[in-house]
């Protein structure tokens, strides 16, 4: 395993984030594993040298949260837990999902008590909430950062004009500040290179991209979208523009590449974020310790400036996706 800084947190995570949306109750999602075979994918991610996980409040409405943090018992030291809240977790509590005080406060609670955990090492917030302003959800985060409840702060995808906005009222105020970004990227949606990875640069955030195979798009020919169960079902697969502009191509070349060099499609596609200079780890989403495996032997790929170059030539701008 290879690993690296988080930002400007000092703290050490691998080169992969393993993603924790993919287990939790299968009645969630119908691509979603149960918890002996989540539990697996977790204790060979520490076999392999894994030491940071993402999860969220609403993945498997908390199932994922309580799952991970039972399969992390007796490896808590050693790992880097990364959760989020926003999403309203129950239909009649409006004040169970923004980012008020209170919402956050209670959410924060819920994650704390079902990952099993004193301690938060990063809280994302998952989206941005129009209702409340910024400074409000930052003083409640600091405070938070303050009892012990949470190590470091995170967002989530965003424009960017919030989030500088944000990072700036947290100067002002002498708050805690957010000292990650996790924005949707990947080689068929690059959007985030025009405002948001320059911002992240210059202000040292840590960038660990979401879906960075674009939920699997970047793991199979164009034609085989829907050769599995997720392919089929998820409709987030089919709202995000990843056939659109140059998607198609830039698929293509993956595999003509993966061809070439006798590897994975989803390989290439990981080790082109490997390359991406403002990349500090993507969070990998599976629900197979074999593409676990493929994930970490993708670190290995020596990708050329030309092959990069060749990769990233198709791809045209595509409507702005995933803040939603
Ligand atoms: N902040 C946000 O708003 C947000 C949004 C979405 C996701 N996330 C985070 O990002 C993580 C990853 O997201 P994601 O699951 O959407 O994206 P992803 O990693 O881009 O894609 C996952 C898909 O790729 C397939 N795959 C992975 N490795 C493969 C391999 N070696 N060969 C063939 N197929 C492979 C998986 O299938 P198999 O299951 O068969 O391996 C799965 O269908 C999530 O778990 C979550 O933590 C955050």
């Amino acid at each position: 395993m290879e690993y690296t800084t988080l930002g400007d947190t000092g703290m050490t995570v691998s080169k992969i984030c393993l993603g924790c949306m993919s287990f939790g109750d299968p009645d969630w999602r119908e691509w979603v594993l149960g918890e002996e075979e989540g539990k697996r994918l977790v204790e060979r991610a520490l076999e392999l040298g894994v030491n940071f996980f993402d999860t969220a409040n609403m993945y498997s409405n908390g199932e994922s949260e309580r799952i991970l943090g039972e399969a992390l018992e007796g490896h808590r030291e050693e790992s880097v837990v990364a959760t989020k809240g926003y999403f309203q977790m129950d239909e009649s509590d409006p004040n169970s999902g923004g980012l008020s005080r209170k919402a956050l406060e209670q959410e924060l609670q819920h994650s704390l008590d079902r990952l099993g955990m004193e301690t938060i090492d990063l809280y994302q917030i998952h989206r941005w909430d129009y209702d409340t302003p910024i400074e409000e959800t930052l003083a409640a985060l600091d405070d938070a950062v303050r009892r012990g409840q949470i190590r470091h702060l995170g967002a989530s995808s965003m424009w960017a004009h919030q989030f500088a906005e944000a990072l700036h009222a947290s100067d002002r105020l002498g708050l805690d500040r957010f000292a990650t970004m996790q924005n949707h990227y990947n080689l068929v949606y690059r959007e985030e290179e025009r405002e948001m990875l320059p911002l992240c640069d210059r202000e040292n955030v840590g960038v660990i991209p979401w879906s960075p195979l674009a939920r699997g798009y970047l793991t199979r020919p164009d034609e085989a979208v829907d050769a599995t169960t997720r392919g089929e079902t998820e409709e987030h697969l089919y709202r995000h523009p990843y056939r659109d502009g140059g998607g198609p191509a830039v698929n293509a070349r993956v595999e003509e590449l993966a061809a070439e060099k006798g590897v994975k499609m989803a390989q290439i596609a990981l080790a082109w974020q490997f390359h991406a200079e403002p990349v500090d780890a993507p969070i990998v989403g599976t629900t197979s310790v074999e593409h676990l495996e493929d994930a970490v032997e993708a670190l290995d790929i020596d990708l050329s400036a030309s092959d990069i170059e060749w990769l990233e030539e198709p791809y045209e701008p595509v409507p702005v996706s995933g803040h939603d």
